[in-house]
């Protein structure tokens, strides 16, 4: 067996890494090396190469400009075989020389022009995409900052304008659409090769006017064309008897080693998959999965950093993408619904499944009940499917599968709604709706804009019987009338009648969007929804997209409906009793046998804790009350263990400890009519109080009335001090303020430092909101020795998702500058 670049040996006897087949002994190689595919494979891809060292790369053309301009110019240099443009956008043009020799003679010459037209021509690179889409640019696009986007929403002057800021940000930035049609050329260039006559159609998101930055990309790919094409090139072949057809293409097509028409869907996907990894630039982690209801091949593309799926069985979803995008021109309040309704959904972890797989809601579920809400107002904002149907005229007729698809491709055909309710209305009554929804006894259905009661009839409505084929349809049969999946919840797709778009949402995941829903009804009613706020904090739908808090799932716990089985997660922080750590006095009482010196070392932890997330984090003592819109829509959504009668007792001990310690020193706050947990300026009670100031400046979290051995705080932190404290820390060592800092780091142990590093990052960020307020319970456990205090943090508002992030920050923070503190001796704790 002569050696051969493309086999490698391995344990079980060889791989072919072009056709990506084990072989398993030196004769099946030589027989496999010899055989079509892989002669068809190596010289295809030693074709391409040769295209590749053939070809210029060309910019600073016009759109307008045509190939056989480029033709034209470029013959000058040589026979050029082909020029490949992006037309649209007048970006670049590839051409492609006959000969190398021609190829570098057009680069030899250093300036290009063509008709006024300056030129640049530069090598081809490999992956020309790179061209277009740059990583940076990506970066930038493809991730919604909550940060960023809260500040933004916070500074819009109404919900309207906010839903309005939400599609700004999230809807895909004009490079990545520009960045998805390229792709989808390539794979229509690439695809043409193996499968002629086939076309790659996107569907889904990227192009129904509700994508989002990354969101995956839909693929169709059509083979109708190409089935037409073999049997013809098969007759032909048959009668010519030479294996050749009328236009000889079918030697080298993949075609020659599969019969489209009986092939199985499986069996075609693997050709796709093998073209995918083999022929596509950039195309990497391609997946067959052939057990889902539609078998897909899945592949990422490395330099757009964009999953795609390919199907070849869809036309109904680029048939239900046009109806979306019918449904977006028809009335513009559709698309900021849509994107407010699934970056909530998503936020509240009601939908987006990962992978496609999952419990959750798909988008096209969530948009369907948007549609069908809509459908369901009074006066309706959007057409029922099949009023929709009677608008249309016959050549807008189509049947696919056997199912009544018609509707207008136009929004002129269909009469603009008389409803005129705004954004901000529109979304509240949304949550109502659903949170009243009865999902076990109706099923949503768009196609009638009514719910249908959830009966086994449901299926035998007359649209379900084919039309006579007309024009505009496939050629397949009807499929008999099969019922849809009734679950938990029943979406009916609006042309695929027996299909449930939510099939797949269990019985949890039903109840959670409903008490979603009924929370964010709730919260839509208050003044915080409604009003901007004129204190800078966070109103409207800052406070409807709080992420939901983190839950540890199968825990017991009761919801604000009673139904949610979920037990918070309380994150704890222990801090065990260290002897060798503790002042003279104080070790000298546990040495002496330690009457009294449980109470003595709690109150002196919780003095040290308190200062660690007051003075030294400049966390402030906020009102629970402020809170409490939220925690019905974050903390209460399956996430607050209300039953867990400690955080009860901790909870209204926080409200009373915080409330009475607002109102008893309204001095310390340097704002006499100031109460605890509304705006303070940070210099009254932030760290530049400062760990060194005067006592009474002071302001004492807890009250007299807290137990000898328990304690309880509700704090808010408004600025990120727990991001970038090294650096700060490393920048006042080395900045001229040097001396000073190096005072600081000894100064108090440390702790006079890590003070003016909190200033200093709060310094940056001038106009802060409130980021995460949180409740903080202590309680000191066992004796003696084995004696510790334990420490619970539980959020109560997270408007970024940031709580996780603070706590692991304050893992580490608080048991050593706790330690340090407690060090330095009670006097310094007072
Ligand atoms: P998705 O649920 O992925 O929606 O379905 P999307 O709008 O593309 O959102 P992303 O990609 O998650 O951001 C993709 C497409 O698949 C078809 C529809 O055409 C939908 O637009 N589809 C999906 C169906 O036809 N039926 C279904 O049950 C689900």
């Amino acid at each position: 067996m002569d050696a051969h670049p493309d086999i490698n040996t391995t344990p079980r006897g060889f791989r072919c890494t072009l056709c990506d087949v084990n072989l398993p002994n030196a004769p099946t190689v030589d027989a496999h090396v010899k055989g079509r595919k892989h002669q068809h494979l190596f010289r295809l891809r030693a074709t391409r190469k040769t295209q590749e060292q053939n070809s210029v790369f060309v910019s600073g053309i016009k759109p307008d400009t045509s190939q056989m301009q480029l033709i034209d110019y470029f013959q000058q240099f040589g026979p050029v075989s082909e020029v490949i443009m992006d037309k649209d956008k007048g970006a670049y043009a590839i051409v492609q020389f006959e000969e190398h020799a021609a190829k570098q003679s057009s680069l030899d010459q250093l300036e290009h022009e063509m008709g006024g037209l300056k030129l640049r021509v530069k090598p081809r690179e490999k992956k020309d995409f790179k061209v277009v889409i740059k990583k940076k640019q990506e970066g930038k696009n493809t991730h919604v900052n909550m940060d960023i986007l809260n500040r933004d929403l916070c500074q819009a002057s109404s919900v309207n304008e906010q839903m309005l800021r939400v599609v700004e940000s999230c809807e895909l930035s004009e490079s990545e659409r520009n960045g998805r049609e390229l792709l989808v050329k390539l794979l229509q260039e690439v695809f043409t090769e193996f499968f002629p006559d086939c076309e790659i159609l996107p569907f889904g998101s990227t192009i129904n006017t509700f994508g989002v930055h990354s969101c995956d990309m839909d693929l169709f790919l059509d083979l109708e064309k190409t089935k037409i094409f073999q049997s013809r090139s098969k007759s032909s072949m048959e009668q010519a008897g030479d294996g050749q057809s009328e236009d000889g293409r079918s030697e080298d097509s993949i075609l020659s080693d599969i019969d489209l028409t009986a092939a199985s869907p499986a069996e075609v996907l693997e050709l796709v998959a093998t073209v995918l990894r083999k022929c596509v630039p950039g195309v990497q982690k391609v997946q067959t999965l052939t057990t889902a209801r539609l078998p897909v091949v899945k592949f990422h593309h490395r330099d757009l950093n964009l999953h795609g799926d390919i199907t070849i069985n869809n036309r109904l979803a680029l048939r239900n993408t046009r109806f979306l995008q019918l449904c977006s021109g028809l009335d513009s309040r559709l698309r900021p619904l849509v994107y407010t309704i699934r970056f909530w959904a998503k936020q509240k972890q009601l939908a987006g499944n990962p992978f496609g797989g999952g419990p959750l809601l798909n988008n096209y579920a969530l948009t369907m009940l948007v549609i069908f809400f809509l459908q369901t107002r009074d006066p309706p904002v959007l057409h029922s499917v099949n009023q929709l149907k009677e608008m249309a005229c016959e050549e807008e007729e189509c049947v696919i599968e056997g199912w009544d698809c018609t509707f207008p491709s136009q929004p002129i055909a269909v009469p603009p709604s008389k409803n005129n309710e705004d954004l901000c209305t529109l979304l509240a009554a949304f949550f109502a709706f659903y949170s009243q929804f009865d999902f076990s006894a109706s099923v949503v259905s768009v196609r009638e804009a009514r719910p249908l009661p959830a009966t086994p009839s449901l299926t035998q409505t007359p649209q379900h019987s084919p039309a006579p084929a007309p024009q505009n349809s496939d050629k397949t049969s009807p499929k008999p009338s099969t019922r849809p999946r009734t679950r938990h919840m029943t979406i009916l797709d609006p042309f695929e009648l027996s299909h449930n778009v939510a099939g797949n949402v269990n019985e949890r995941l039903h109840k959670s969007f409903q008490r979603e829903c009924g929370d964010a009804e709730k919260y839509c009613r208050s003044l915080q929804y409604q009003r901007k706020s004129t204190k800078g904090k966070s109103w409207g739908l800052v406070r409807l997209f709080a992420p939901r808090c983190p839950t540890v799932p199968g825990a017991s716990g009761s919801s604000s409906q009673g139904e949610g089985k979920e037990k918070q997660q309380r994150l704890e922080i222990r801090l065990p009793l260290r002897p060798e750590a503790l002042p003279g006095s104080l070790r000298c009482q546990l040495g002496a046998g330690g009457e009294g010196f449980r109470e003595r070392w709690f109150s002196l932890v919780r003095a040290a804790v308190e200062k660690v997330l007051q003075q030294v984090l400049g966390c402030r003592p906020a009102r629970e009350e402020d809170f409490e819109d939220q925690m019905d829509t974050s903390v209460s959504s399956g996430t607050m263990d209300t039953s867990n009668p400690e955080e009860q007792q901790c909870a209204s001990r926080a409200r009373a400890e915080t409330s009475s310690s607002s109102s008893d020193t309204p001095a310390a706050s340097g704002d006499g009519a100031h109460q605890a947990g509304q705006k303070r300026s940070l210099s009254s009670t932030g760290p530049d109080s400062g760990f060194s100031s005067p006592q009474g400046k002071r302001q004492r979290l807890s009250s007299g009335d807290e137990g000898p051995d328990s304690a309880c705080w509700c704090l808010v932190q408004r600025h990120r001090v727990w991001a970038g404290r090294r650096r700060a820390r490393r920048d006042m060592l080395k900045s001229g303020d040097g001396g000073a800092a190096e005072h600081s780091l000894s100064e108090e142990g440390g702790v006079a430092m890590e003070v003016r590093v909190t200033e200093l990052l709060t310094a940056q960020e001038p106009d802060p909101l409130d980021l995460l307020a949180f409740r903080v319970g202590a309680r000191v456990e066992g004796d003696g020795e084995n004696m510790a205090t334990l420490l619970w943090f539980t959020p109560l508002f997270d408007s970024s998702g940031l709580f996780q992030d603070f706590f692991h920050f304050l893992e580490s923070f608080i048991p050593k500058t706790t330690e340090v503190l407690l060090g330095l001796g009670e006097e310094k704790l007072k």
